[in-house]
């Protein structure tokens, strides 16, 4: 989740570059750089943390030229620093990235073998050399784009230049998004519209496996193996706040559709389909150390702790290990029984929730190793660690939890993959078949995502009520307090999650006809189980909103409304059935009126204890 942006006309090109960038920053930003052809070369500048530290540097030591690419980075592969920044620079190439090389290890090797040394820790320093060792065997800039885009696996978006083609850029996209505005006598590229509206409105969409050839006399497409496209230009009537949103009313809604992307890419390069197992290499806890581990310690706040919920559920199962689940705020206040026999697993998005700091902190006093699974890249949590495991959900702005919460399940999902093989308690060909699974996840969450309007319809229903239930089994029912926690966060209902079986035991008191109940059904083992709690709900007057996976006439006999989704894993059921919880809350928002993205008394990272 870069910003990109290039531009090649008749204005200063780091005013640009720069302007552009700043539209970019909701995007997430660790460190930003510009590269401009000036003077026979291309001048690079680059600066970590906030984009103004760039401008300052610019004042300082400006950059003058017609044409050029900048870059906000949002960290991945090495942390935040300026070597590790973009635009990258291999002899007469310089380069800027958006995404993951996962074949990244290879081909440095490679390129070391023939004698090319490395400046950073990036995967993307490689695709300039690649671009560089192209030209010097004697192919244009846009051939030898061609040629190294063809080697590279994994999702990415390049812009580069060279000193030998000055006036040129070329940009090729294979996952991540790129746009191409269109201007007179003059003409921009970017990740996103936003960093282009205030100079035209003229964008050419970029697809997966094209590459695009611009110059200030016009743009030129064709797909990787060469065939040329033509393509007109979409005007785009966008406001810029829209723009940022990607089209959509609110940056949650964006956040809940790029959920299956956010999946994948947090996959990506990690299973090993094949031979039914999972590469986390990134877990260095020392050798063998999964046959130290005697007991986990699941540690979090909010969304991220429901996460550790459904990850006990994921280790006991898979790994036979004894886990506990903590919030960050109690359990160093509960004097843990901590020594090195075991692993403190910390679940953060932003990595600098205070709590989940401080669990860390009690655990490596007490000898314990400790783990984080972690979205921001170097963040105060990834940093105390003995180890990370990133998602890759990339920058999530809505200050209710989505797209991490989910990436969370995956990651959290492959460490009891990885634990499970090595100790012996799962099979290579049960595992093959988890994963393959997994990785078609999308497509049934897409499938979700595009039965919205449904879920609306739903949401409009109950938008006025005053208190909702939401109850589940097993590992469902940690989703049932995830969505409950959505729905008070976002439209400041009262709403409680439980496990379905125990709502004979006390909240059935609660049940009335203006007490909505969302009941999570899916077809497994305690789906009869369920079904008799929906009937306790029935016959006191509840009404039932189900999410279930069957078409069985008996359960709409006792719903008021179904939503329904695929069948999938009963293992991956979590992470399909947040997605509805997701939207009904939202949609209920929406109804209310209420502050989607920023709801009242909350703040994306909690700092403070
Ligand atoms: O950044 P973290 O994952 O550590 O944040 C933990 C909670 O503060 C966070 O999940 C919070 O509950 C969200 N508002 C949930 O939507």
């Amino acid at each position: 989740m870069c910003g990109i942006v290039g531009y090649v006309g008749e204005r200063e090109a780091s005013s640009v570059l720069l302007s552009g960038l700043r539209m970019l920053e909701y995007r997430g930003y660790d460190s930003a750089g510009i590269a401009v052809m000036s003077d026979g070369d291309v001048q690079v500048r680059r600066s970590v943390g906030k984009l103004q530290n760039l401008a300052d540097l610019l004042e300082a030591d400006p950059l003058q030229g017609r044409c050029g690419i900048g870059h906000t980075r949002w960290a991945t592969h090495g942390r935040p620093s300026e070597e590790n920044a973009h635009p990258h620079r291999a002899g007469r190439v310089v380069l800027i990235h958006n995404g993951i090389i996962e074949n990244f290890l290879e081909l440095r090797a490679e390129l070391q073998r023939a004698g090319r040394t490395f400046s950073s820790e990036t995967d993307t320093e490689i695709i300039a050399h690649m671009i560089d060792v192209a030209i010097q065997g004697g192919s244009d800039l846009l051939a030898a784009t061609r040629s190294t885009v063809a080697a590279l696996e994994g999702s990415f978006s390049i812009v580069v230049m060279s000193r030998d083609e000055p006036g040129r850029l070329v940009a090729a996209k294979s996952a991540t998004p790129i746009v191409i505005g269109v201007g007179e006598g003059e003409n921009f590229i970017a990740s996103d519209v936003p960093a282009l509206l205030e100079y035209t409105r003229d964008m050419l969409f970029l697809e997966d496996g094209e590459i695009a050839e611009v110059d200030c006399d016009g743009v030129r497409l064709s797909r990787f193996d060469g065939t040329p496209i033509e393509r007109q230009p979409r005007r785009i009537t966008w406001d810029p706040v829209t723009a940022q949103k990607g089209g959509f009313k609110h940056f949650m809604l964006k956040e809940i559709h790029e959920q299956p992307q956010a999946m994948i890419d947090t996959m990506r390069g990690r299973l090993l389909l094949e031979a039914g197992d999972v590469s986390l290499a990134e877990i260095d806890l020392g050798a063998q150390w999964w046959e130290r581990v005697e007991r986990i310690d699941l540690v979090a706040c909010g969304t991220a702790w429901h996460a550790c919920l459904v990850a006990k559920f994921f280790i006991e199962k898979l790994a036979r290990i004894p886990c506990n689940v903590d919030y960050g705020s109690e359990f160093r206040y509960r004097d843990p029984i901590l020594d090195d026999r075991e692993l403190l697993i910390v679940v953060s998005q932003s990595g600098e929730t205070a709590d989940t700091l401080a669990a860390v902190e009690a655990a490596r006093e007490k000898g314990s190793r400790t783990l984080a699974v972690c979205n921001v890249v170097d963040s105060s949590i990834a940093r105390r660690v003995d180890s990370v495991l990133y998602t890759h959900a990339g920058p999530e702005i809505s200050v209710a939890s989505t797209k991490a919460f989910v990436t969370q399940l995956v990651a959290l999902l492959l460490i009891a993959v990885h634990l499970g093989r090595r100790r012996g308690f799962v099979d290579a060909d049960t595992c093959r078949q988890l994963l393959e699974e997994m990785l078609h996840l999308p497509t049934p969450l897409r499938e979700v995502l595009d039965r919205a309007d449904d879920i609306e319809a739903v949401a409009r229903r109950y938008a006025k009520a005053e208190n909702f239930l939401y109850v589940g089994r097993g590992l469902n029912y940690p989703i049932a307090l995830e969505g409950a926690l959505k729905l008070k966060e976002l439209s400041y209902i009262h709403a409680e999650g439980y496990p379905a079986g125990e709502l004979k035991h006390g909240p059935i008191a609660l049940i009335s006809e203006t007490m909505p109940v969302v009941v999570l059904l899916p077809r497994n083992t305690a789906f009869n189980k369920t079904m008799s709690n929906m009937k306790e709900i029935e016959s006191r007057g509840g009404q039932i909103i189900v999410v279930t996976d069957t078409t069985d006439a008996a359960v709409d006999a006792v719903a008021t409304d179904v939503i329904r989704v695929p069948t999938v894993n009963p293992l991956l059921m979590p992470l399909l059935l947040t997605v509805p919880l997701q939207l009904l809350a939202y949609f209920v928002a929406v109804h209310r009126g209420t502050d989607v993205d920023q709801p009242r008394n909350l703040a994306k990272s909690v700092t403070v204890e």
